[in-house]
């Protein structure tokens, strides 16, 4: 199995690159378009064929490299049914099964960071992983007030789906600010500050007093990312 957990710096994005080996077809998720070139090297490395780049949603922090890896791939663009980038050449809804290679990874529709996200499970026979994009962080959560937020859609997507997992089932987001790579179901339903213990409403309540200033690339990004990155 290769699984490479690849970083960028400036908007602290985690970029996931999985195949079941060298020389196999590979997926890419929430790749930044800053680091299109290293990931095509990555990809020409390990002789790997992307058939599909996967944004979890659309991102607000950062260009999205999605149109720049068809171009130079021929790749399928994936993302949810309810984006509203009309790039994308493949949508999934809940519970589709994208297959490659040896490879599977299942749509859950998870809004609440946004009304479009969507989070992936890679389900391996000893162990399995979900990205989350930003629904669900380690120890944290994306913020829900913008592009169609909602803090208790948040809670709904994050309790009622992604707590349902095996408690052992790995955690990979999008972000992370402190450095942190991973984490576990368990981990994020025990510990997890805006969680553990917490209902709904009181959730809710710390969501909508982050009061967190916009992201820097907000205004450049969104529009970007509606073209799947090739926005001028
Ligand atoms: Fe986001």
């Amino acid at each position: 199995m290769l699984f490479r957990q690849l970083f960028d710096k400036t908007s602290s994005t985690y970029t996931y690159l999985i195949a079941s080996g060298r020389g196999r077809e590979a997926v890419i998720i929430d790749p930044v378009k800053e680091q299109l070139s290293a990931y095509l090297g990555l990809i020409e490395q390990l002789d790997l064929k992307l058939v599909r780049a996967i944004d979890t949603h659309t991102h607000a922090d950062h260009v999205t490299a999605l149109g720049d890896l068809r171009n130079q791939t021929s790749c399928i663009t994936v993302m949810g049914e309810f984006t509203k980038a009309d790039c994308v050449s493949e949508h999934v809804s809940e519970g589709d099964k994208i297959e490659l290679d040896g490879i599977q990874l299942e749509a859950i529709y998870t809004p609440g960071h946004t009304d479009e996200s969507f989070s992936f499970l890679w389900r391996q026979s000893h162990q399995q992983a979900v990205f989350t994009g930003d629904v669900l962080l380690i120890r944290g959560s994306g913020r829900t007030d913008f592009q169609g937020g909602d803090p208790r859609k948040s809670y709904d997507s994050i309790v009622n789906k992604l707590f349902q997992l095996d408690e052992d089932t790995l955690v990979y987001p999008a972000h992370d600010y402190k450095g942190m790579m991973c984490s576990s179901i368990f981990e994020e339903k025990y510990f997890n500050p805006r969680l553990a213990g917490k209902s709904e409403a009181e959730y809710a309540e710390i969501m909508n007093n982050l009061n967190l200033p916009d992201p820097k690339m907000m205004d450049v990004a969104v529009p970007a990312n509606l073209a799947c990155g090739q926005a001028n």
